[in-house]
């Protein structure tokens, strides 16, 4: 087994569930969320900076990487870990999603799908065997399933044949893996239609992956519609296995993904609204960009304890941002990240300590978007 899943405590009032992951690169606890790192680097974060924050897995992505500065190269400097100096954990996502988003430069076969990079138009084929080789190449710990992520919205006869060839492609990816270093994920789809979700998890679940991502949510359907897939996905998936809630990263979708069952999650926002000049605190989000800021001399958050929040006002961290000083960008994202890694231990203690639901209550009673 690549990655072992110790299930610690499950609260006795809702799904949510502590556990830790064991992996190669070493183990950390769940539930957990995942810095992304698309190009093999966290923007702006030194791997020492990420450590020092309590980062203990990264997301990395195929289909960039796969581009630039290609997978074989990857190989050759010695695997993702060695070339990006990363000795922790790395989940790579299979490049399904990001081929998707391109629109109208792709076209979907069951075989795979063709399209044209983004960076210079030239033709490329991505399938499930050929998204494996290149994960496998770059190493990580964790690999995902190439999928469809159903759009939103979707008719349900077009879900039930895109979720049917998830389904397929996940047999072949797993066909397809040979490293027994890594594991291999499944992704559940099915759109927003419960018997698609019951039975894309049902054929996964019995193709027997060592842990299960939901994926196809987060994708502009309202939250509550989200809530309800997760509250009827999550209990169809296996107990002594990851649950991993793809593209999820505000506070409030974190508490109540991990509410339902979720063991870990990953999102681009904290640290691309961090580069605008928005910090998340546990009130909301602040744009520390903003006038009102231009004389406030106290820190983001005076109940932060990072190294940003430490030393420097919001003043300060204004001025940076105003004058498009680099720095500005790395003192914004490290704290962001500092947030929601701490935002998941607190999470974690009250499930262990038997409180999640009153953790849950304070978290509503001051979060306001
Ligand atoms: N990231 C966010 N959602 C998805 C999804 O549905 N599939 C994949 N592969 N990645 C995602
Ligand atoms: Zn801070």
């Amino acid at each position: 087994m690549a990655i072992t899943y110790e299930l610690i405590k499950r609260c006795s009032k809702t799904g949510a569930r502590a556990g830790r992951i064991h992996t190669p690169h070493g183990v950390f606890d769940t539930p957990i969320f995942m810095p992304v790192g698309t190009q093999a680097t966290v923007k702006a974060m030194s791997p020492d900076e990420l450590k020092a924050m309590g980062a203990g897995i990264i997301l990395s992505n195929t289909y960039h990487l796969y581009l630039r500065p290609g997978h074989d190269l990857v190989a050759e400097a010695g695997g993702l870990h060695k070339f990006m100096q990363w000795d922790r954990a790395i989940l790579t996502d299979s490049g399904g999603f990001q081929v998707f988003s391109l629109g109208p430069l792709r076209k979907i076969t069951e075989d795979g799908v063709t399209f044209r990079s983004h960076i210079d138009g030239s033709k490329h084929f991505l399938s499930p065997e050929k998204a494996t080789e290149v994960q496998m190449a770059l190493g990580a710990d964790i690999i995902m399933a190439f999928d469809e992520c159903v759009p939103y919205p979707a008719e349900h006869e077009y879900a039930r044949q895109s979720t049917e060839r998830t389904t397929r492609w996940a047999e072949r990816c797993r066909k397809a893996h040979t490293r027994k270093d890594q594991a291999l994920f499944g992704i559940v789809q099915g759109g927003m239609y419960k018997d698609l979700r019951t039975m894309s998890a049902r054929d996964l679940v019995s193709l027997d992956f060592p842990g299960y991502a939901i994926g196809g949510l987060s994708v502009g359907e309202p939250k509550p519609l989200m809530y309800e897939m997760l509250e009827h996905t999550v209990p169809l998936l296996p107990q002594n296995k990851p649950r991993y809630l793809m593209g999820v990263g505000t506070p409030d979708c974190l508490l109540e993904g991990v509410m339902y069952g979720i063991d870990m999650f990953d999102c681009v926002f904290p640290t691309r609204v961090a580069r605008n000049g928005t910090v998340m605190t546990n009130k909301g989000r602040l744009v520390v960009k903003n006038a009102e800021f231009a004389r406030d001399f106290r820190p983001i958050d005076p109940d932060c304890n990072c190294y940003t929040c430490r030393n420097f006002s919001r003043a300060y961290i204004r001025h940076l941002l105003k004058t498009e000083e680099i720095f500005g960008l790395r003192l914004t994202t490290t704290h962001n990240l500092h947030f929601l890694v701490n935002f998941m231990k607190e999470m974690r203690q009250s499930i262990l300590d038997e409180r999640f639901l009153e953790f849950r209550e304070e978290f509503w009673a001051y979060y306001h978007k």
